[in-house]
């Protein structure tokens, strides 16, 4: 499963690049702007860090427009997915892109209809989101375990994205279904390296460590 980084601060996003934990990088409107700069000059600088698939969200209602838009964000990078919302629009946006060779992901999926819909569009990615659905008491995973079926079954090369990832579990349960890519919030990925045996063995090995370079 590939981890992209869900998130448009630059710090968090060398963080886990350094470490070999950024596949990729998703951003929506909400992320530019609690990332603080203007929307050009963020997916450029984060270009800069990653060459894997960097997701930039279209914000026109129309396919035209959403078009227009993909074309000035292809100039940001040469690793730029167009990013669409699930609407009637938005799929005949992607048709038009993907005929392009252009990648897509489709967001605000809720359904797994929704993600059909999406991949018979074209999308190369389709993103679910679990986290929000948890929310109102509609178990997440359930909708990814069954895009996985309805896609293998019928053998779609759209990859499913997991989205509104809220915690560790949500990555282990898409991870065991056999999503394509995860993306993580910072602190997400940062709560996967936290295990109190890890934390106590550490602290014996080095305490062991230094009795022996005593001697
Ligand atoms: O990238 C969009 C998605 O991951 C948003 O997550 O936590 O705002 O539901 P959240």
């Amino acid at each position: 499963m590939q981890f992209f980084i869900d998130t448009a601060d630059m710090t968090a996003i060398q963080t886990a690049h350094d470490m070999g934990l950024v596949d990729g990088v998703t951003t929506n409107p909400t992320l530019i702007k609690k990332a603080g700069l203007d929307h050009e000059t963020t997916i450029r600088q984060i270009a800069t860090i990653t060459s894997g698939p960097i997701s930039v969200e279209t914000i026109s209602t129309d396919a035209e427009g959403m078009i227009k838009e993909a074309d000035t964000f292809l100039q940001w990078g040469s690793n730029i997915v167009i990013k669409v919302v699930m609407t009637p629009e938005g799929m005949k946006a992607v048709r038009a892109l993907s005929s392009r060779g252009i990648k897509t992901n489709v967001t605000l999926v809720f359904t797994p209809l929704q993600a059909l819909i999406a991949a018979k569009s074209g999308a190369t990615y389709v993103s679910p989101f679990v986290g929000r659905l948890d929310d109102i008491s509609t178990p997440g995973m359930a909708m990814i375990q069954q895009i996985r079926t309805i896609f293998d079954q019928y053998q779609f090369d759209t990859q499913i994205l997991v989205a509104s990832v809220r915690n560790p579990v949500h990555l282990l349960e898409a991870a065991m279904i056999g999503a394509d890519v995860a993306t993580v919030p910072p602190d997400t990925l940062m709560q996967l390296f936290q295990h109190p045996l890890t934390d106590s063995g550490i602290a014996k090995f080095l305490a062991d460590a230094a009795a022996w370079t005593a001697q």
